[in-house]
């Protein structure tokens, strides 16, 4: 798949290029990043460039993948996080994200997963059915985003993941392209609302 351009009314979602390394490599010392995502730790200029110029050609090329970096549509060479859909396969893809810690709290992530869910819902973009969110039990930010995006909690996959070579439990969630979109608390544990 050739790499598509996402915009929205503050942001430009566009895969990475060289020009960010830096600035990947800087965003994903983030101790919350650590914790609870999958990018390596401690995480290394060289991590960043194995991540765009292999992981991110590599996945847009043979279609099991799309990852965008979000840039303010005012400063697009500038970084404010990355999302992604990977694992397509199916009609089905796992949304991942993370901002980095200064572009916190604007709502940037909750635009930036519309415009993803948007294109992987649609008839001109993936057509996927399912789109699968997970996350370490305790990453409420995270669960609020999915909860406002309209996810629905499907359970506790129980030591579902490895999370740096130890295996844990996880939080799952799912979003059908016949959902409704938007606000969705019910069913959700209650440890997903508080930290
Ligand atoms: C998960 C993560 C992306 C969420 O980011 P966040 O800063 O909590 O979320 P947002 O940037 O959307 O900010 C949301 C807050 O900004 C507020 N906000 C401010 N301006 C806003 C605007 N214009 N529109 C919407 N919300 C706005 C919202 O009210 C919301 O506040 P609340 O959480 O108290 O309800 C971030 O915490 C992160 O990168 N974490 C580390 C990586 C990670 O865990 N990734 C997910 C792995 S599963």
């Amino acid at each position: 798949m050739t790499p598509v351009d996402l915009v929205t009314p503050r942001l430009l979602l566009r895969a990475p290029g060289e020009a960010l390394i830096d600035a990947i490599a800087e965003a994903c010392t983030d101790p919350a990043i650590a914790r609870y995502t999958t990018v390596p730790s401690p995480y290394r200029r060289s991590d960043a460039e194995g991540f765009v110029r292999d992981h991110v050609p590599t996945v847009w090329d043979r279609g099991s993948g799309c990852v965008w970096a979000i840039r303010a549509a005012s400063e697009p060479d500038a970084l404010l996080g990355m999302i992604g859909l990977e694992s397509i396969a199916d009609g089905s893809a796992e949304l991942g994200f993370w901002l980095a810690a200064a572009a916190r709290g604007r709502g940037y992530i909750d635009e930036a997963v519309a415009a993803v869910l948007d294109f992987g819902f649609s008839a001109d973009g993936l057509q996927l059915q399912r789109v699968q969110w997970r996350a370490v039990p305790g990453n409420v930010p995270s669960a609020r985003v999915a909860r406002r995006a309209g996810f629905s909690y499907e359970g506790l996959s129980r030591l579902g993941g490895v999370h740096r070579g130890t295996r844990v439990d996880l939080w799952v969630a799912g979003l059908l392209a016949t959902d409704p979109r938007g606000p969705r608390d019910g069913g959700w544990p209650s440890d997903s609302f508080d930290p």
